[in-house]
């Protein structure tokens, strides 16, 4: 097959491991070929449908191989994820209910009152009508926009403090430990959970804040809490990221 680097990007259709590996493998095609995501899970709708990073596992290590490389084009359909398993739903939800305690309250209400309505419908309905729209709609589109702010004033990332790396902490460490036992967005949240109890015992959230961020992830039915989630791990987690980013926690 002849591919025309620039004329005829390569497509790839699928969910977050799809694209990055396309994306990945884009970056080393004749050096760099452009290519187009289509994002066909929720997760991969709201998260890696946007960005430039490509990240591949290697050597027991979570994205240790990648490239920063965007696509030319990302084309988003929400009928995709109709076929979406109701726990990869909730896997999503996840990386949504990131953007909503970093950045966004009135996403993170949203979720509060329709996030069981959403995950029972699988993103396709809008029966949730709020009085200025369909809320799968608002929800994702809020998601989406609130994580493109993040990204593109840093799409090479030479500032570290990001805040979309809320949940990312510890949750690269857990996955690869348990793979393929938690899902991708699980381990992020169960991070996330963890992270509101370290702010709460720290004082930066009151007791009535954290509970109400727990009683939400409960409610999008994702775990809070893993068995190999261990202080050690946490140690293991904190000195590599002091090792690769500049001394950043
Ligand atoms: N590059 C980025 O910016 C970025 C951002 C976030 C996450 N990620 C990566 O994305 C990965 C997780 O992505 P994911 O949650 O989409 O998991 P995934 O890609 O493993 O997909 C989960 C499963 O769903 C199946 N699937 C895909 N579309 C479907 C559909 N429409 N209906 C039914 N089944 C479908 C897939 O075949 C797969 O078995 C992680 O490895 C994570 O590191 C990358």
């Amino acid at each position: 097959m002849v591919v025309y680097k620039k004329l005829e990007p390569i497509i790839a259709i699928g969910g977050g491991v799809c694209l990055d590996i396309v994306g990945f493998a884009a970056s080393l095609y004749r050096r760099r070929t452009t290519y187009i995501r289509v994002p066909t899970t929720l997760l991969s709708y709201v998260d890696a449908s946007v960005g430039a990073k490509t990240g591949v596992n290697f050597s027991q290590c979570k994205n240790k191989l990648g490239s920063y490389i965007p696509p030319v084009a990302t084309f988003l359909d929400r009928s995709f994820i109709q076929t979406v398993p109701h726990r990869q739903i909730s896997n999503g939800l996840a990386e949504m209910l990131k953007m909503a305690l970093m950045k966004h309250k009135g996403l993170f209400e949203l979720l509060e009152s329709h996030g069981k309505f959403l995950l029972d419908t699988n993103f396709q309905s809008c029966n949730g009508l709020l009085d200025h729209g369909c809320v799968a709609l608002m929800t994702s589109r809020i998601a989406i926009e609130t994580m493109l702010e993040e990204l593109a004033p840093n799409l090479w990332e030479g500032d570290l403090d990001r805040l979309v790396d809320f949940g990312l902490l510890i949750s690269p460490e857990l996955e690869m430990k348990v793979l393929p036992t938690l899902m991708h967005g699980e381990a992020v949240n169960i991070d996330m959970a963890y992270m509101t109890c370290v702010s709460n015992d720290r004082g930066f959230l009151t007791t009535a804040e954290r509970n109400r961020i727990i009683q939400c992830i409960k409610n999008l039915e994702l775990p809070v809490w893993h068995h190999d989630f261990s202080l050690n791990l946490v140690k293991k987690s904190l000195n590599e990221r002091l090792k690769h980013s500049e001394g950043l926690q």
